[in-house]
Formats: structure tokens, C-alpha cells, sequence
């Protein structure tokens, strides 16, 4: 089958509408993830059928052009914004069943989601040395990923955290604790290095209601 998809869509992961044989596969692809339960895609989402999408018994949720590549795995309690992007092998897991998942993940509008990303709304219980950590249960927290965020390549971002809207993570950071808006945080585990509002903004920029200035002695 992967064979087939290959020769479909021309090797691309990254979806694309380019041909009637692509568009093909992204139909077939978006068939395939809402036949499984709890599934919702936008009509205009394109989900390769390479995808591992699943919502495991919680709601997953994928909105207006957004786009899921070969490879990736989003399961679980996912809600996916309008117009992001989940790339080749990033790895989302949310846990949980409405009205209240403890581990719940939400991706806003206009995220990037490089390959290799893991976002995983669980972590694994060890306080008991005497006994196997796989028997000991998990810790559930959500994991929220605020619009307009770039995730860099192999980035691991840890269940708890929120990234503020406009933010940017370096390629291979893991991110252990909330970043404020519009920071770019590098590293491991990932520190804010610079507010992207400490540069001029383009002319006729204004700054978005919900959002207060990280620096004030910077920010103009
Ligand atoms: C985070 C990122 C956007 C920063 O870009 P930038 O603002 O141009 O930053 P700079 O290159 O000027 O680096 C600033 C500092 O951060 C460090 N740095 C940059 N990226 C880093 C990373 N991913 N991890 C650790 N440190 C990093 C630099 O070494 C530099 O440190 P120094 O001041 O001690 O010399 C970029 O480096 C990055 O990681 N991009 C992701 C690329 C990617 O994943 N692409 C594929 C998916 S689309």
C-alpha cells in the first residue's frame, strides 16, 4: 500500500493538491482518519493516509487547511487550529475524554509542527523504586500550543507546558515549562534567549489585545 501512496503522490509528505493523483490520496486519507471514531476533519484539511491518526475513545480534531504529513502520529484528545501543520514523524499524543481530558493537547491556528516533534500530554509515574515503572500508572497534563507558534525540528515539548501565541523553538529544545508569548527558546531544557517584540515590529504592527509586552524597557 505505502508503495501505491508513494507513486501517488510523488514522493511528497509534505500534502499537496497539485495533481488529481495527490489529491487522490488526500482524499482517500481524510476517509480513512474519519472512519475511525471521534475523528473531525475540516473537508479542507489534507491527512496523508501514511498518517497514524486515531482519537483512541477521546475527540480529535483537525481544522480548516490544515495539514497532517506522511508519518506523523496524532492520537488521542487533539484539537488542530486552522491552517497548521503537522510534518513527517512529529508524534502528538493527548489523553482523555471530553468534557474534561486531563491530558487533553489544543494546537492553535497557523502552527508549524516540524518532523520529529513529540507533544505528549503524559508522562509516566516512578515514585514506587520497588515496583516496575510501567505498572505504576501515568500522570496526565494538557499541553497547549498557542496560534501562529514555529516548533523546530526534534523538539520534545513536555505535558504541562503552554507556548505562548507568536513564539518560536529551536530545533531539538525540550521545553519543561510555559514560554511567554512571542519568545524564541532554544536548548535543553529550552530558556528563552530573545522576545521577538524586543525588534521594531513591521510598520503598522499592532500588538494583539490578549498579549502584554515581555519586557516593557524593550518593547516598543
Ligand atoms: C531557534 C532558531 C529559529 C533561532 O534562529 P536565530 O534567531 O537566527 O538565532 P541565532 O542563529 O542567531 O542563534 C542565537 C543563539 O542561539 C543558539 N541557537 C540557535 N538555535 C539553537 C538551537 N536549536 N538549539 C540550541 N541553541 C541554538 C545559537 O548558537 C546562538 O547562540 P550564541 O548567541 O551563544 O552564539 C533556529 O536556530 C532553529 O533552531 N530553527 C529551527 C530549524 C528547523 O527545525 N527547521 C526544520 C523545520 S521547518
Amino acid at each position: 500500500m505505502s508503495l501505491l501512496w508513494n507513486w501517488l503522490d510523488e514522493g511528497r509528505s509534505a500534502p499537496s493538491r497539485a495533481t488529481r493523483r495527490q489529491r487522490l490520496v488526500y482524499w482517500f486519507g481524510r476517509r480513512l482518519a474519519l472512519s475511525r471514531g471521534g475523528v473531525e476533519i475540516h473537508p479542507t484539511a489534507l491527512v496523508h493516509p501514511e498518517a497514524r491518526i486515531s482519537a483512541r475513545g477521546g475527540r480529535l480534531r483537525i481544522g480548516a487547511r490544515s495539514t497532517i504529513a506522511a508519518g506523523a502520529i496524532v492520537q488521542g484528545t487533539v484539537t488542530i487550529g486552522d491552517d497548521s501543520s503537522v510534518q513527517a514523524y512529529a508524534v502528538l499524543v493527548g489523553y482523555g475524554k471530553e468534557p474534561s481530558p486531563p491530558g487533553a493537547i489544543t494546537i492553535g491556528h497557523f502552527v508549524r509542527i516540524a518532523p520529529h516533534v513529540m507533544i505528549i500530554a503524559a508522562q509516566h509515574r516512578f515514585d514506587d523504586p520497588t515496583r516496575p515503572i510501567h505498572g505504576q500508572g501515568m500522570k496526565h497534563a494538557p499541553i497547549t500550543i498557542e496560534d501562529d507558534v514555529w516548533i523546530g525540528g526534534g523538539a520534545h515539548i513536555m505535558a504541562g507546558v503552554r507556548i505562548g501565541r507568536g513564539s518560536v523553538i529551536g530545533a531539538g529544545a525540550v521545553v519543561t515549562k510555559d514560554i511567554p508569548p512571542f519568545s524564541v527558546a532554544v536548548g535543553v531544557p529550552a530558556r528563552v534567549i530573545r522576545s521577538r517584540l524586543a525588534t521594531p515590529p513591521f510598520p503598522g504592527y499592532k500588538e494583539p489585545d490578549v498579549m502584554k509586552p515581555i519586557n516593557p524597557e524593550t518593547t516598543p
